[in-house]
């Protein structure tokens, strides 16, 4: 008999995401992005530490809350946003961590359940949210103007047609009000023909309405800085991201934490300055590392994947060196 129910979500890349992690006893991880708890019961399985996990889902919570028997005192689960994790985990006396799991995203119980309104396969109420509150994206569309979806559409959803997508949604809202995935996901598709490569023409609107009803790059770019502070000199960052976007922000943070010293400007007080090396992370691979074949064909969500691991530095952070903000 196993003690936890089968997870409708198969946890993406998670050998390489626990390896670089490396779990110790008596370590203190973060696990950001709960979910349905792959990394963190890998993590608690690995060695005899403390997960605290985090998710900005109540629903992915609540259904976490079935594992406290099975980690007695090991598990701690919050309800927040990982961009958060600094006073989420301080205000719960937890002020550094060995390592921190960052998997980007929806997970797939959100995508499949049709009432939370990701999916433009299945009809459901046009909504989006993580967290069920705040704007949905049926909010979004039938608000914003034309040249605000248009930016929005374009920049998230890197989708070519965001112009003709934008004017087709502020043109059917004047008819009826967007309030179904499916009625949204027509209108786009009247707009935008079907690749070669496949991909429904919905995938990039959705993809861009997601993102900014859940502000997912600022969360991502909070998170990044949140784990910088966490980290204890030699812990593990490991993001998993999924889309080219993200991927950029997380690379490009990583590569400015771990430039080599930075010059101090000529303003810096000479008590501060000298050849301090600000390099709070070092990479731990040089490329993003992939799923294997096998991962991708028994996972079709695991194809984009991308992880990056970067080990925190004994560098304090830039804003204690120099006096400025990072
Ligand atoms: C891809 S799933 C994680 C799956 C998990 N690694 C597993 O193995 O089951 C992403 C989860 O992160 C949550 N999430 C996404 N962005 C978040 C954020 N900024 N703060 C907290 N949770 C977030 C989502 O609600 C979702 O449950």
């Amino acid at each position: 008999m196993t003690l936890t129910p089968e997870p409708d979500h198969i946890p993406v890349l998670l050998a390489e995401v626990v390896e670089a992690l490396a779990p110790k006893d008596k370590g203190t991880y973060l696990d950001g992005t709960f979910g349905a708890g792959g990394y963190t019961v890998a993590i608690l399985d690995a060695a005899a530490c403390v997960v605290w996990a985090i998710d900005r889902d109540p629903e992915a919570l609540s259904s976490g809350e079935a594992l406290f028997a099975r980690y007695p005192d090991r598990l701690h689960l919050v309800h927040g946003r990982f961009g958060d994790m600094v006073d989420l985990l301080g205000s719960r006396g937890v002020s550094g961590v060995d390592g921190i799991a960052l998997d980007l995203g929806v997970s797939s119980m959100q995508i499949d359940d049709r009432a939370r309104g990701f999916s433009f396969l299945r009809d459901g109420p046009l909504d989006m949210r993580m967290e069920k509150s705040g704007r949905s994206a049926a909010d979004v569309v039938n608000t914003l103007s034309e040249k605000e979806l248009a930016d929005i559409i374009f920049l998230y959803g890197e989708e070519r047609h965001a112009r003709r997508v934008a004017r087709a949604i502020v043109e059917g809202r004047r008819e009826r009000p967007f309030s179904r995935t499916l009625h949204l996901a027509d209108v786009i598709r009247s707009e935008v023909r079907r690749a070669n490569d496949g991909i429904d023409p919905a995938t990039r609107t959705f993809q861009a309405l997601r993102i900014y009803v859940n502000d997912e790059l600022g969360e991502l770019e909070r998170g990044l800085r949140g784990a910088e502070r966490m980290l204890r000199p030699g812990g593990v960052l490991a993001v998993v991201s999924f889309h080219s976007l993200e991927d950029r922000i997380v690379k490009t943070f990583l590569r400015a934490r771990s430039g080599a010293a930075i010059r101090p400007s000529r303003h810096t007080p000479a008590s501060l300055g000298g050849a301090t090396s600000v390099a709070t992370f070092k990479p731990l691979s040089r490329r993003p590392i992939t799923p294997t074949d096998h991962e991708t064909a028994t996972n079709p969500r695991a194809r984009s994947a991308r992880l990056r691991i970067a080990e925190r530095t004994a560098a304090p952070l830039l804003t204690t060196v120099a006096g400025g903000l990072a």
